[in-house]
């Protein structure tokens, strides 16, 4: 990535357990990166501060608030003049037992879809005339982190795995609409072992291991390794859902 070197990402949800990996690789790969949070200063200060390179910045932003949204572009303009990569990365959820539709509630619902689907469009929206301008070999890239939920309809609650599944199909309508100056890529991670899965029933995610062909868990660093080769070496792909579960929905 030699002549894209300062090439800016922006991460959505950059401090969280797979958001702070993600930064860690695009850094890692010459990336300038903009660690963008939403309660979690601190942490993104403190990745910010320690990622490798220089004048990786931390700033805040709520995906489920557009106006925000806005300001973390203009933010981003005044301090780097350049978004080659978006990482819509923020999302969030809640275990809810598939049978129990009770104690799916309507809050639950829309903090679910605004968060993971109308999160990803507002945070696009918002960088879009800074991604159309990129003169990243390939173009600007939006990189929507669904999940294997998407496919399998498995995952903590039902309108989670819906969400996701929303997610890849705006991956097809964003790619199609945005080219050629922006392509528009899904990363779906089958269960990733972060801290917070590290500290689930031990018995739940064995068994989540002994039904993936390749005998574990994703860790972190996988996923964020497949966000620079979309970014970095997929540079003829757009609107596909790039796998990252261990061959999952086979086993
Ligand atoms: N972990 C897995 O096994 C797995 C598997 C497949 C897909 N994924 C997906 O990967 C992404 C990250 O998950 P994770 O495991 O890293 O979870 P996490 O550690 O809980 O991180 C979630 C991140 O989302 C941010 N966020 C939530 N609501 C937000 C909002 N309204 N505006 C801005 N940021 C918001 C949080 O920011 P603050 O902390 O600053 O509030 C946090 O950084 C999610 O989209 C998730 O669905 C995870």
């Amino acid at each position: 990535m030699t002549a894209d070197a300062r090439a800016v990402a922006v991460v959505t949800g950059g401090a969280g357990g797979l958001g702070a990996a993600i930064c860690q690789s695009l850094a890692q790969a010459g990336l300038r990166v903009v660690v963008t949070y939403r309660s979690s200063a601190d942490a993104a200060r403190a990745l910010a501060a320690t990622l490798p390179g220089d004048d990786h910045l931390a700033l805040p932003a709520s995906v489920t608030d557009s106006t925000s949204l806005q300001a973390l572009a203009t933010s981003v303009q005044a301090a780097c003049g350049r978004a080659d990569v978006l990482v819509n990365c923020a999302g969030t959820t809640r275990f809810v037992a598939h049978a129990d539709l009770d104690g799916l509630d309507d809050a639950l619902i829309d903090e679910i879809l605004s968060t993971n689907v109308r999160g990803a469009i507002a945070a696009t929206r918002a960088l879009l005339p800074l991604l159309r301008e990129s003169q990243l070999t390939g173009g600007g890239v939006v990189i929507n982190i669904s999940s294997i939920a998407a496919r399998t309809g498995m995952g903590s609650n039902i309108a989670y795995c819906a969400s996701k599944a929303a997610l890849d199909n705006l991956t097809l309508s964003l790619a199609r609409a945005l080219a050629p100056q922006v392509r528009v890529l899904s990363v779906a991670p089958g269960l990733v072992d972060t801290e917070f899965v590290k500290s689930l029933d031990v018995e739940w995610r064995d068994r989540q291991c002994a039904s993936t062909p390749l005998g574990r868990l994703a860790e972190p660093a996988e996923i964020g390794r497949a966000v620079v080769v979309a970014v970095r070496d997929l540079t003829f792909s757009t609107g596909c859902i790039l796998p990252v579960d261990g061959g999952r929905p086979l086993g």
